[in-house]
C-alpha cells in the first residue's frame, strides 16, 4: 500500500556536472524501475539541470531545506514556491540543520506547514543524539519532535508527508541502528501519527529510516513492517551502492 522510497540526501556534495553524471550512472544501473520511488536530493543549484536531465527518468527530486516565507528579504534562502517548480520533495529539520544552523522544532513546524501549503512534500527528519539515547530518552524525544513538527496541521494537509527517523549517532558513523530498533522507532512514529491524525494518515504516511544505511543492511531494514524506505547519505553518492539499495528494496517488496 505504501510505495517504498529510497531518498538520497547528497548534502553539500557534487557540482552540477558531477550531479548530472551521478544521475546518469544511477539510471544506467537501475533503469526504469517504478516499484521503488527514487528521490534525489542534490544541492539546490543542481535541481534545475537535474530536472531537465531526468525528465524522462523515473526520479523525483528533493531540496534539502526551505524557508517558510513565500518571498522577501531573507538573504540566501529559498522559498517553497521557488522550489516547487523544480522539486516534489523537501527535506526539513535534518539533524545537521538542527545542530549546525539553529533549526528548532518551531522552525521545522513553520517550514513543514509552508511546504505543504505549496504542494511540496516534506520529508521531516527526527532523531535523538547519542547522549539522549544513552539516557533512555529516545521515545520522549522522538514523540516531542514529531508532535511539534505536525502542530496545527490537519489530516487532510498531511497526505504527502514523509517522516524520516534518523538517530544522530547513526549518521555518517558506520553504526546503523539495528533493524529491530529502527523498526520499533518507526512504529512509534506511526503510532503518534495515529493518535494525532487517525488511522488513515498513520496507514498511508511513509516513515523512513536514515543513518549508515548501505547495501549490506538495507534488506533487514526494509523487512521491518513499519519502515517504508531510507534516507541515505554517504551510500547515495556512489551510483553502484545507491542502485544496489534500490534493487534490494524492489526485491524485498516482491519485484
Ligand atoms: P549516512 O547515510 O551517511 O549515515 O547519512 C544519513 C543522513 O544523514 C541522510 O539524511
Amino acid at each position: 500500500m505504501r510505495k517504498p522510497m529510497m531518498a538520497g540526501n547528497w548534502k553539500m556534495n557534487n557540482t552540477v556536472p558531477e550531479a548530472l553524471d551521478l544521475a546518469r550512472q544511477i539510471y544506467q544501473l537501475v533503469g526504469d524501475t517504478t516499484l521503488v520511488e527514487q528521490v534525489l536530493c542534490p544541492p539546490s543549484l543542481c535541481l534545475h539541470p537535474l530536472k531537465t536531465l531526468t525528465a524522462a527518468m523515473p526520479f523525483a527530486l528533493g531540496a534539502q531545506n526551505c524557508h517558510w516565507q513565500e518571498s522577501g528579504a531573507f538573504t540566501g534562502e529559498l522559498s517553497p514556491p521557488m522550489l516547487r517548480e523544480l522539486a516534489q520533495y523537501v527535506i526539513i529539520g535534518h539533524s545537521e540543520r538542527r545542530q549546525l544552523f539553529g533549526e528548532t522544532d518551531e522552525t521545522v513546524n513553520k517550514k513543514t506547514r509552508a511546504a505543504l501549503a505549496h504542494d511540496l512534500a516534506p520529508i521531516v527528519c527526527v532523531g535523538e543524539s547519542l547522549d539522549q539515547n544513552e539516557r533512555g530518552e529516545t521515545v520522549s524525544i522522538i514523540t516531542a519532535q514529531v508532535r511539534a513538527a505536525l502542530t496545527g496541521l490537519s489530516a487532510e494537509q498531511l497526505q504527502t508527508l514523509v517522516i524520516a527517523y534518523e538517530p544522530i549517532w547513526a549518521i555518517g558513523t558506520g553504526r546503523a541502528a539495528t533493524a529491530q530498533t529502527a523498526g520499533d522507532i518507526c512504529g512509534l512514529v506511526r503510532s503518534i501519527l495515529r493518535e494525532m491524525h487517525g488511522g488513515a494518515v498513520a496507514d498511508t504516511t511513509r516513515v523512513l529510516y536514515g543513518g549508515s544505511t548501505k547495501p549490506d543492511n538495507i534488506s533487514a531494514i526494509m523487512e521491518q513492517p513499519d519502515i517504508d524506505g531510507a534516507l541515505i547519505g554517504g551510500a547515495s553518492l556512489e551510483a553502484a551502492s545507491y542502485a544496489e539499495m534500490v534493487k534490494i528494496t524492489a526485491q524485498v517488496y516482491g519485484g
